[in-house]
């Protein structure tokens, strides 16, 4: 059966940046992503330097060629990295775009030749611990301010 939101990944542009500006500033969203404040300024100086920057991919997500989330891979290092993701319209939560997305970061990790991705969760984000735990991450640790980390090895 077709996937009524079949997802498409661009590149983090402006219109993304914008886009972000509000995702992350919504409080639900803001809370599950542990995002800290920012500021106009601060999210400008992030985005100048985005390119230049080998530990860090970042991608937009869409469906039917709307922006819905963003989703990347931070920290990377020769070995590992951490999976990271939102989904910005909250009203597409629960349609299986989060399930895509992890789908095709752990693809790209493979890729650069990482040997395991990780993800750092709050415990009560029901949703993205389900999702990660789709596809066989393993509880490696619990860390302060109820967060756990989640670990898969290729
Ligand atoms: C977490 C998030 C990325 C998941 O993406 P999503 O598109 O909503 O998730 P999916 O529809 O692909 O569902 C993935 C799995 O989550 C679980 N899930 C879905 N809806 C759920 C719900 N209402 N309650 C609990 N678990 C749920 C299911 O196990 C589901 O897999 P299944 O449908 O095969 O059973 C998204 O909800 C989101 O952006 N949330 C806010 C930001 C966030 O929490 N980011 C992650 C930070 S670690």
């Amino acid at each position: 059966m077709a996937n009524d939101y079949q997802l498409i990944f661009g590149n983090f542009d402006e219109e993304a940046l914008a886009k972000s500006w509000d995702w992350l500033n919504d409080i639900e969203i803001k809370y599950f992503t542990n995002t800290s404040d920012f500021d106009r300024v601060s999210q400008r100086e992030w985005f100048e330097v985005l390119a230049a920057r080998d530990d860090y991919y970042i991608k937009t997500m869409l469906v039917h060629n709307t922006l819905v989330g963003v989703c990347g891979i931070k920290n990377i290092t020769d070995t590992e990295g951490e999976a990271w993701l939102y989904v910005g319209e909250k009203l597409l939560w629960g349609k299986s775009i989060g399930t895509q997305c992890l789908k095709y970061l752990i693809s790209y990790a493979r890729q650069i030749d990482l040997k395991s991705l990780y993800a750092l969760i709050l415990k009560d984000n029901t949703r993205s611990l389900n999702l990660f735990k789709k596809f066989d991450f393993i509880f490696e640790s619990e860390l302060e301010n109820d967060i756990v980390k989640v670990r898969l090895g290729f």
